[in-house]
């Protein structure tokens, strides 16, 4: 039946109104905070591209942490900045690492804390490749090995959860073989299952100094074209044991999220990424947007399109925001 009989406008005209028939809803339950540590004490440097965002040494990461989770932020992912770097990226799987001691350092000032580790070598590896090299080319089979001893320092130095980033087919059956071998079944794999060559991680990688040094990710992440593509690495990645699906970056790729969840209903996380967050920090900050308006609007996109979880950089303002209306 058409208008006049039915008018849309009934149910909007007014906030409480609205708010009954609202369809999606954001928490800061549902808000992972991506964080960058490095070795040091006292250190809080910002990360000119995405300003409001740090590198920080433990003892300050500890504090950002429990402000985060003081505003209703429950988990963390973390992204390591280590003292050195080589062929094989060594640091990524110190058990003494920066991420494996700030790791052990949150469980125990903050234990309530949802600790998720990024896996992957690129922070790591002096050529600035996910992968292992031989001759200009990333090694897919040799790099499992590396990767699931990694994952594995982070489950012994207490982290919850684990989120392989590299893209190399086979790493999620690979990390949860390992985990299982050393008594870790119940820690749970996050992927990043569906993950683009991207230019939206220009100012992460500035952040993490992780640019490749030759050469491009494209023969690891994915097309930006494609999108059957992802169905099939999220398959293949629930079949290796993933438990939680990772659609990265969130905003250009919402369809992708949005097939995901539909395809499979598994648990969807969405990562609104580096260069996500700086244009909007950059078009704030020139008073082109209304900086609020704009980031819970983009944050409730990503949600509706089927995200269950979001890494933001956004997390503590998203989260003051919400404690506020
Ligand atoms: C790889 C990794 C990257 C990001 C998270 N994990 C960068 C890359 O693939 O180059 C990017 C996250 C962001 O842009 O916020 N370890």
């Amino acid at each position: 039946m058409a208008f006049p009989v039915n008018r849309m406008r009934r149910l909007r005209n007014n906030e409480k109104l609205r708010a009954m028939v609202r369809e999606n809803r954001l928490s800061a339950e549902q808000l992972i905070y991506p964080l960058f540590v490095a070795h040091g004490k006292g250190i809080k440097s910002e990360i000119s591209s995405m300003p409001g965002n740090y590198r920080f040494s433990i003892d300050l990461l500890v504090d950002e942490v429990k402000e985060a989770s003081d505003l209703g932020i429950n988990s963390v992912i973390l992204f390591g900045i280590p003292h050195a770097k080589d062929a094989v990226g060594s640091e990524a799987y110190n058990p003494k690492g920066i991420v494996q001691e700030a790791v052990r350092k949150i469980k125990e000032e903050a234990p309530e804390v949802i600790v998720i580790t990024d896996v992957c070598i690129d922070e790591y590896t002096d050529h600035g490749h996910c992968g292992l090299v031989r001759e200009g080319e990333i090694l897919n089979d040799e790099t499992l090995e590396l990767l699931a001893k990694m994952a594995l320092t982070h489950a012994e130095a207490g982290a919850d959860m684990v989120a392989p980033s590299d893209m190399m087919d086979g790493r999620v059956g690979a990390i949860r073989e390992k985990l299982d071998e050393f008594g870790f079944c119940n820690t749970p794999i996050m992927a990043y299952s569906a993950k683009y060559a991207s230019a939206f991680y220009g100012p992460f990688r500035e952040a993490a100094d992780s640019s490749p040094k030759f050469g491009d990710r494209k023969s690891y992440q994915m097309d930006p074209a494609n999108s059957n593509e992802a169905l099939r690495e999220v398959e293949l990645d629930l079949e290796e044991g993933a438990d939680i699906i990772m659609v990265k970056p969130a905003l250009s790729y919402l369809d992708i999220i949005y097939r995901v969840k539909s395809e499979f209903g598994v648990p969807v996380a969405a990562y609104n990424v580096s260069g996500e967050y700086s244009m909007v920090a950059a078009a704030a900050g020139n008073d082109w947007v209304d900086r609020e308006r704009i980031v819970m609007e983009i944050l409730l996109s990503i949600k509706r399109a089927g995200a269950d979880m979001i890494l933001t950089y956004h997390a503590k303002e998203a989260a003051r925001i919400l404690a506020k209306s």
